[in-house]
């Protein structure tokens, strides 16, 4: 019998068909059981995760399964004709897990650019492509990656995510909010022009509780040919934050009064759903409910890029979690962001890398962002909420050099300085950050807001904010970290056209911004 673990492992355990042909009957399909296409991730030198998810009938509980597993072949070439192929076999679809299939590729070669495949039942799927990271001690001239995030499927269509597609990157990190928890809404309230806008598409149930409601809305998405574009054309660097489960959850505090099991429950779901449809390697497996990954990146000398988690540990928001306040709170020194076995794990051997990223989700800069009638305030449920583990964090990563954070989560792209919070302003910078806006959430925007002004005036580190939908590409060398800012000029209907709003640069051995 085939255990668990072994399954998991896909393709680096050895499966043995004659044993998989007594699990899976054969299947053939009314429909097309592709339609939510294919997608790769968790890159290594060695190899990397392909994913699919068997759904002739994508909106059905049972997919037009049943409760039968589904043998699974996958074939990987380095040629897009597949006239060769470096590996090849067969995995298992299996029912409890929504007929998902993830398979560990692990005896490719480093820097090098595969396609890969699903056949089943007769009927092949569309070809992916993936590239392998360098080897680990490999001089590498330049990495490219793709940054992208928050993504309401009601507020805009996936424009940003097609054009992403053709960017021909190494690797794209997504940053979470992949789903909204939300139920169908007629408008939502667009913060950059201050009013209701009406939504463009709508959810097909009311919002979100259980496993098939997860699995439902993942499904709703994944039907997007834009979104399935994007996975189709690079590795993605999965990570989750709030909406994957609910606004704002903080670790096992849950959000409002819920009741912390119905809490957990909930989150159970969330997470298995979230496994199931995410080209993730077996560790991110839900162990009693919760998938609490963190990662390390290394494209060969040029650039360690630590994937961080700072949803699943952290302490619950200060200030009655209200945005833009401020109370004593934010600087309780009990509270943490990624724990302590995170945090431990992510100075470990950190800043040996020509370049040194954090792969993350809420602004690591501490910006003062009062909002009337406040005067003062912070977004509390960022790191500005936290700042004794911040401040702390910041510290132990004092000696590591050429330190960028990549983050999302607000909406806009804004881009400046990252200093302790006790640091005088005009002190060195001691990492750049750069906020990658959404790809739908939030809806068109206005470009300026009316308090960009008044924001970037109380906050002189800070270089750059701007409302529109959008991806960033960073260009990495070992000369300097280059971010550019693209949006495209509408969500709201078809065909948006993409520009690149901003190019910044940071030269290697600096902590400072350079317009490019
Ligand atoms: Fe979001």
């Amino acid at each position: 019998m085939i255990d668990r673990r072994t399954l998991l492992a896909g393709a680096s355990a050895a499966l043995s068909a004659p044993a998989l042909g007594r699990l899976a009957s054969p299947v053939a399909f009314v429909d097309d059981p592709f339609q939510l296409g294919v997608a790769a991730g968790d890159p290594d030198h060695r190899g990397f995760v392909i994913w699919t998810r068997l759904a002739p009938r994508p909106l059905d509980p049972d997919r037009g399964l049943g409760a039968r597993p589904a043998l699974v072949r996958y074939e990987v070439s380095e040629n897009p004709s597949f006239s060769t192929l470096v590996a090849e076999g067969e995995a298992v679809a299996r029912p409890e897990l929504g007929h998902s299939v993830h398979v560990t590729l692990d005896a490719l070669q480093p820097d090098r650019v595969y396609h890969y495949r699903f056949i089943a039942g007769g009927e092949r799927s569309v070809a992916g492509r993936a590239r392998t990271l360098p080897a680990p001690g490999a001089e590498v001239a330049a990495v490219r990656l793709g940054v992208a995030g928050c993504q309401d499927f009601q507020s805009g269509l996936y424009t940003a995510h097609r054009h992403l597609a053709g960017e021909d990157c190494h690797a794209i990190f997504h940053y979470g909010d992949y789903i909204y928890e939300y139920g169908p809404r007629a408008a939502v309230f667009s913060w950059g022009l201050g009013q209701m806008v009406p939504t463009v598409r709508r959810h097909g149930g009311p919002e979100i509780f259980s496993l098939d409601d997860y699995r439902r809305r993942h499904t709703e998405i994944r039907l997007d040919l834009d979104l399935q574009e994007a996975h189709r054309s690079a590795a993605f660097l999965m990570s989750y934050d709030d909406h994957e489960v609910v606004n704002n959850w903080a670790g096992e505090t849950p959000p409002g009064d819920t009741p912390p099991e119905l809490f957990r429950l909930r989150r159970a779901a969330a997470m298995q759903a979230w496994y199931e449809f995410m080209p993730v390697r077996a560790d991110a497996f839900p162990a009693n409910g919760l998938s609490g990954v963190f990662r390390q990146y290394r494209f060969g000398r040029l650039l360690d890029a630590r994937l961080l988690n700072t949803r699943a540990f952290r302490t619950d928001q200060p200030c009655g979690d209200r945005f833009g306040s401020l109370c004593p709170e934010i600087r309780n020194p009990g509270a943490e962001m990624l724990g302590r076995a995170q945090e431990d794990w992510l100075v470990r051997g950190f800043g040996e890398a020509r370049w040194n990223a954090l792969l993350q989700q809420v602004m690591m800069m501490n910006l003062e962002r009062g909002r009337d009638p406040e005067p003062r305030g912070v977004n509390v449920d960022s790191w500005a909420g936290y700042l004794a583990p911040r401040d702390r964090l910041l510290a132990r990563l004092e000696r590591v050099r050429n330190l960028v954070v990549l983050t999302g989560d607000e909406h806009q792209h804004w881009a400046g300085e990252v200093r302790r919070s006790d640091a005088r302003p005009d002190s060195p910078a001691q990492a750049i950050e750069f906020v990658t806006t959404s790809i739908s959430s939030g809806s068109d925007g206005p470009g300026t807001r009316p308090e960009h002004a008044e924001i970037l005036r109380r906050n002189p580190g800070l270089a750059y904010i701007r409302d529109e939908r959008g991806y960033t590409l960073m260009t990495v060398t070992p000369e300097a970290w280059t971010a550019e800012m693209k949006v495209v000029d509408t969500v709201r209907s078809p065909g948006g056209k993409l520009s690149t709003h901003a190019r910044f640069r940071v030269p290697a051995g600096t902590a400072r911004l350079e317009r490019a």
